[in-house]
């Protein structure tokens, strides 16, 4: 049996047999549900339990797995309906228990699955994240918080849930229990925490045991529903809608029939990549509720519901060499440079390591800065690697390790100032000028700023040229520098000054998130602007004046006061050549779209649907996030026009038919036809 921490190969798992491999899938299974601090990659766990089931079907360990462990005994736990003496990090026994999902890999056990459900579907992402559960009190208020524990028994941690976005702490139909996934969006997770923590799960999963619930308000977690208990509603888009009634986000659904469902898992498959957290399949399950009492559950799994899992997209490839990344926060960061790789149709060849302890959790052997001894992970070690949630490049295990050095670097690689380790991160007292620092600031600008055409290649070039060393120099180039640059031709050099220019003007919002204070993202950026609406009231803002915003704890609010500060001369000079716009009051602005919501659905032809939403909202109409009988035009972009004509539907699409069947909803139009609007609107 392998030893504890050090995971399995995929082809130890297959050697592996059927005691050993029982004993592993318990073990882990219980890291993962019990401890939150899984030694391996789901893929792998899954392998394990498929494996089990080939060489002893009927084995109890299967049984156990994420379900009801029979023997366990839990005298110690609590009725849900004893809520109001109930403390965080007690123990209480689910009305329900919360079970796991059968798994499948194919269409065949799809259409099995259909075969026994004789009813229409309702498909969901399987939302990777954590599982809770919510209860409201006979007058709607929030009364109890639990996560899902080992399904039967969970731990309160009722005010820690109340900082997740997306839980109401009243809603209007009384005495329902809530369930589903709390996940850390992964927009969050890379820009605040890629650097130091391995994946969002396990950051979830942490932040939602704080014992301070301001910790756990300041990672910024989400929540998606996924079922309701206690009302009587017929089918799951009866389901659905009763969340969003009350005030939760569910998880979004298609209905669809057997012979539908292999085409919307590859059409999901593909809109996975667009979710701002991290799946694992799709979650089929019985469409009409009356079913799923009569098809019931087993120990582990009800037999309603299905999870189609993605194939875990995992190849194995040769460690090449390690570079050192300078992060914008000042931090020297490992990226491991690998032979080239397919993964899920994108070839990887660079992957972050993030830090220096996920370099030792990998090679199982500690680090020391100049020493020059042989270390597992160094070039020719062989690595499994991933696209976490199908996007995120990400080393799984090391499976064979190398035998060569791995030297940390003594000095910044940029600007040469002498590291140090603190805590797991490589970081360094940079330099002024250190040019790495300077360069990732230029490449944050543009890009948050959507700077057509700066890409990370032309901003190197300008910043090694001393054409561009921080924001404001963006503005003042001229056609001349960039013609003096290599491989630039005139045209290209008049398109870039056209899309410079283009960005002159900055909505207050946009200039904050671009000037890459650590833990100033979109988000904060859109509270902040919208609660000061000018630059100079948010610069004198008092430390009081920020702690008093949701959301702000008084390091964030420390960290931007010092942020600010640190950046006088970037942020003046830069306002001495944008101009900032005050972002919108929140009662809309009023104009010639008064009245009128616009949603969009599909890629967009012709320009960013957020540059869409912009010009609506400037013409005084909204932008609702979903469908809804009030909704005044639903756009579909020109890409997906052609696919609708042929019959295809999104779960937005599909919802505003429904709605236009019964006389109410939005006129459904094509990107032109959005176009031709705006054009009258704007005359
Ligand atoms: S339906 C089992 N739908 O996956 C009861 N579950 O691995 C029916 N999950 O315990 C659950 N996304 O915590 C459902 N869209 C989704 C889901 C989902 C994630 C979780 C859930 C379940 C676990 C099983």
């Amino acid at each position: 049996m392998p030893e504890h921490g050090t995971p399995p190969t995929q082809i130890e798992i297959l050697a592996m047999d059927a005691e050993t491999l029982e004993l592993e899938v318990q073990r882990h299974d219980a890291l993962y549900h019990e401890h939150n601090q899984p030694e391996i990659p789901d893929t792998l766990f899954d392998l394990m339990v498929e494996r089990l089931r080939q060489l002893r079907p009927d084995s109890p360990a299967l049984l156990r797995i994420g379900g009801l462990d029979p023997d366990a005994s839990h005298d110690n736990a609590a009725s849900p309906d004893d809520a109001e003496q109930l403390h965080t990090g007690d123990k209480v026994r689910h009305s329900v228990p919360m079970l796991s999902l059968e798994k499948c890999y194919s269409e065949q056990e799809l259409l099995r699955f259909f075969e026994r459900i004789e009813d229409d579907a309702v498909a969901t992402p399987k939302v990777d994240g954590v599982a809770l559960m919510i209860r409201y009190d006979h007058q709607g208020r929030l009364l109890l918080g639990a996560t899902r524990g080992d399904g039967r028994v969970g731990e309160v941690i009722t005010e820690n849930i109340r900082r997740v976005q997306g839980i109401p702490h009243h809603i209007d139909t009384p005495g329902l229990e809530v369930r589903g996934e709390a996940y850390l969006p992964l927009s969050t997770f890379r820009q605040r925490f890629a650097e130091q923590f391995a994946n969002p799960r396990n950051l979830t999963a942490g932040s939602l045991k704080q014992k301070d619930p301001q910790r756990t308000a300041e990672v910024g977690l989400r929540f998606i529903a996924y079922d309701v208990l206690g009302s009587d509603e017929k089918t799951e888009t009866d389901k659905a809608a009763l969340l969003e009634r009350i005030g939760f986000t569910p998880a979004p659904g298609s209905r669809c029939t057997a012979a539908e469902g292999q085409a919307l898992f590859d059409r999901l498959s593909t809109e996975r990549a667009s979710l701002d957290y991290e799946t694992d399949g799709i979650v089929y399950k019985a469409h009409t509720v009356a079913r799923h009492a009569v098809l019931g559950t087993t120990a582990h799994h009800p037999r309603w519901a299905i999870a189609y899992k993605y194939q875990g997209e995992s190849g194995i490839t040769r460690f090449a060499d390690i570079e050192w990344s300078v992060s914008r926060t000042g931090a020297i960061n490992p990226v491991a440079i690998v032979d080239p790789v397919s993964l899920s149709g994108v070839t990887v060849q660079r992957i972050s390591l993030h830090n220096l302890g996920i370099i030792e959790k990998l090679a199982g052997q500690p680090l020391t800065i100049g020493d020059n001894d042989a270390y597992p992970l160094s070039s020719g070690a062989r690595l499994l690697v991933t696209r976490r949630g199908g996007v995120i490049p990400h080393v799984e295990e090391l499976m064979e390790p190398g035998s060569n050095t791995f030297n940390i670097p003594t000095t910044c690689p940029s600007c040469g100032a002498p590291t140090e380790r603190r805590e797991d991160l490589l970081m360094a007292d940079h330099r002024e000028d250190c040019a790495t620092t300077g360069q990732r600031r230029l490449r944050h600008f543009a890009d948050v700023i959507d700077a057509e055409g700066f890409g990370p290649k032309l901003l190197a070039q300008l910043y090694d040229n001393n054409l561009a060393t921080e924001p404001a120099d963006l503005y003042r180039l001229n056609r001349t520098d960039l013609i003096s640059l290599e491989r630039m031709g005139e045209k290209s050099a008049d398109n870039l000054l056209a899309a410079i220019e283009a960005r002159r003007t900055l909505p207050l919002d946009t200039f904050l998130a671009a000037l890459g204070i650590p833990g100033l993202g979109r988000t904060l950026a859109r509270t902040l602007a919208s609660r000061f609406r000018t630059w100079e009231h948010l610069r004198n803002a008092s430390r009081e004046e920020l702690i008093a915003i949701d959301g702000i704890a008084e390091v964030l609010a420390d960290g931007l006061r010092q942020g600010f500060e640190d950046l006088t001369p970037v942020i003046d000079n830069l306002l001495g050549v944008v101009q900032l716009t005050e972002v919108e009051q929140e009662s809309p602005a009023s104009g010639p779209l008064d009245g009128q919501s616009f949603l969009f659905t599909g890629t967009l032809e012709t320009m960013k649907r957020a540059d869409a939403q912009a010009r609506v909202r400037t013409l005084g109409g909204t932008t609702p996030s979903g469908v809804s009988k009030d909704l005044t035009w639903l756009v579909i972009g020109d890409a997906d026009l052609e696919k609708f004509r042929a019959g295809w539907r999104s779960s937005k699409l599909k919802k505003a038919e429904t709605l236009r069947d019964s006389g109410e909803g939005p006129e459904i139009i094509g990107e032109s036809r959005f176009l031709a609007l705006l054009e009258v609107a704007e005359a």
